[in-house]
């Protein structure tokens, strides 16, 4: 398709695909990362994405926690030119204690690349963050992985897919072999064939009888081969790319990414089919992409990327428009300006600062606090993107400090943190002492750690006889707050100050919204 670009804007738009990796941990997305950021040349040396069991450091591999066990707290961006197209591939953490991170991400991301393992199919995680893109109907490229081990039938997997995620399938490439015979893949749509020792060259041949083809295999796989592939072609969904784009069929291509093979096909077709970045909803209008007047949203704080410079960076998408460094803008939450001095762009080892930026692309936006999650950024327009979700916390504990003289300083490096998005905090109403809520336990971790290293707030935690927090609301104010005198004990502040009920057990919840219909118990709840 050509696009036939009228504005500088809408020829940047138009060349840009910003999207997340999902997949269960081990299926190979690390592997997979580097090897994109190789063919976009962003990086000369594979393994510097690495920073997970002892590998190369990287900047992402800022915190001891992280270090110490093996995993990536951070969510970052990256950036790479290929084929005169402009990547944005947005890193989530592949741990489940840090889904709230990677939930927020998949909200600045326009398609997603799901990865794999070929010897497991779809497993638990992937399956969630799938669950997650279709809420958003955002469409996703299918990457079936470890081809060159011991793999499951490919109609199997692609079954799989189908009746599991309820998702149509559309085989790209098919698989030459699996295992110890793996020897390339077979471009069903153009009848062209690449070889696992070199990529580059694609050769055409006449359908799965081929000669040249069928050499690729050892003599006594040729004939289940060939049929394999005959019944492939004919049988199977051929790529529809309407489908693709609302969501409900997925492109899947056959690769190996520690062989670095496949993924060529892989970005290919992201450049190809994947779209450019698309309007984004504000509270009272949606935004196209194309406008000319720069608009953005915070979907991550960041902070202590550099631990020399302690500094803390907001992660914006620009949604319209051109950003230009050192830029006036509007923090519309707080209706104050404020200068861009200082946007980044980050690539796999390095940040540049951002002279321009355009719709679709992430930057970083260095900052002492002021951002938030959720904010939105405009040249004066009042409008709020929606859609940066806080789930309500699955684990609930109340922090206690050992200097109690600082229990000032604990609220607003608590409020720091609650900005963040590092955990949710709630005070109570009957002034006893904040809870902290999480998704996942590491979540606790990383809180104790930054409050003793970065405030000198040493902490521990104890139990509180809650297990379960709702967002409550009404449209009957008076009602609320009959609600909320009923329970002081139960009820808590968020960060914007709204109310949360806090209940022993799902019992208990079910119990009081049966005995008060109006009140609305929301697990869910949108930044402001
Ligand atoms: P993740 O980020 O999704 O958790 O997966 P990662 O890329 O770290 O890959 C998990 C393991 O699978 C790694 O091995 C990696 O080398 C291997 N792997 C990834 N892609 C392929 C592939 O296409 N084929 C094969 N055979 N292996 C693949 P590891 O031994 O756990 O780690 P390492 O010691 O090699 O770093």
């Amino acid at each position: 398709m050509t696009i036939h670009a009228t504005t500088p804007e809408a020829d940047a738009v138009a060349r840009r695909r910003t999207f997340a990796i999902i997949s269960h941990p081990d299926a190979g997305k690390t592997t997979l990362t580097e090897k994109l950021l190789l063919f976009g040349g962003a990086i000369q040396l594979a393994g510097a994405v690495k920073a997970k069991r002892g590998g190369a450091a990287t900047r992402s591999d800022w915190m001891g926690i992280e270090r110490e066990r093996g995993i990536s707290v951070v969510t970052s961006v990256m950036t790479f030119e290929y084929g005169g197209r402009v990547f944005n591939l947005l890193d989530t953490p592949g741990h489940e204690d840090f889904s709230e991170d990677t939930y927020r991400t998949l909200t600045a991301v326009d398609a997603a690349v799901m990865v794999i393992d070929a010897a497991k199919g779809i497993e638990a995680r992937t399956r969630k963050l799938f669950e997650v893109c279709r809420l958003r109907d955002i469409p996703i490229v299918t990457f079936v992985n470890k081809l060159d081990r011991e793999a499951r039938d490919p109609f199997d997997l692609l079954d799989e897919i189908e009746k599991t995620l309820a998702l149509d399938t559309a085989p790209v490439t098919w698989p030459i072999g699996r295992g110890r015979s793996f020897a390339g893949t077979y471009d069903l749509r153009r009848n062209l064939v690449r070889r696992l020792d070199d990529d580059t060259e694609a050769f055409a041949v006449n359908g799965p009888e081929d000669g040249r083809l069928l050499a690729m295999l050892p003599e006594h796989e040729r004939d289940a081969f060939a049929e394999e592939l005959g019944l492939a072609r004919e049988a199977l969904r051929p790529f529809e790319l309407a489908g693709f784009r609302e969501g409900h069929l997925t492109p899947v291509f056959f690769g190996s990414a520690l062989r670095n093979f496949g993924v060529r096909d892989l970005i290919d077709a992201m450049g190809e089919f994947a779209p450019p970045p698309r309007g984004q909803q504000a509270d009272t209008r949606l935004v196209e992409p194309t406008e000319p007047r720069m608009t953005g949203f915070v979907f991550k704080i960041q902070a202590n990327m550099d631990p020399n410079h302690r500094d803390r960076i907001a992660f914006m998408r620009v949604c319209s428009g051109r950003l230009t460094r050192g830029m006036k803008a509007k923090l519309v939450r707080t209706g104050k300006p404020m200068s861009l001095a200082a946007p980044q762009f980050f690539f796999a080892r390095d940040r540049a600062i951002a002279e321009e930026a355009f719709a679709g692309d992430v930057v970083g936006l260095p900052n002492h606090g002021t951002l938030r999650i959720g904010d939105t950024l405009t040249e004066g327009e009042e409008i709020v993107f929606r859609g940066v979700p806080s789930f309500a916390p699955e684990l609930l504990r109340r922090i206690k400090l050992t200097d109690p003289m600082k229990a000032k300083k604990l609220r607003e490096a608590l409020q720091q943190m609650a900005e963040e998005g590092v955990v949710q905090v709630f005070q109570p109403v009957d002034g006893s002492g904040a809870i902290v809520g999480v998704v996942g336990a590491l979540q606790l971790d990383v809180l104790k750690e930054r409050l003793a290293a970065e405030y000198s707030l040493p902490i521990d935690y104890e139990p509180t006889r809650f297990s379960i927090c709702r967002w409550i609301t009404c449209d009957d104010k008076l009602e609320l707050d009959r609600f909320v005198n009923a329970h002081t004990s139960s009820i808590a502040l968020d960060l914007d100050r709204e109310p949360v009920f806090m209940a022993a057990s799902a019992f208990s919840l079910t119990y009081e919204q049966e005995r008060w219909p109006e009140i609305r118990a929301s697990d869910v709840k949108d930044y402001q």
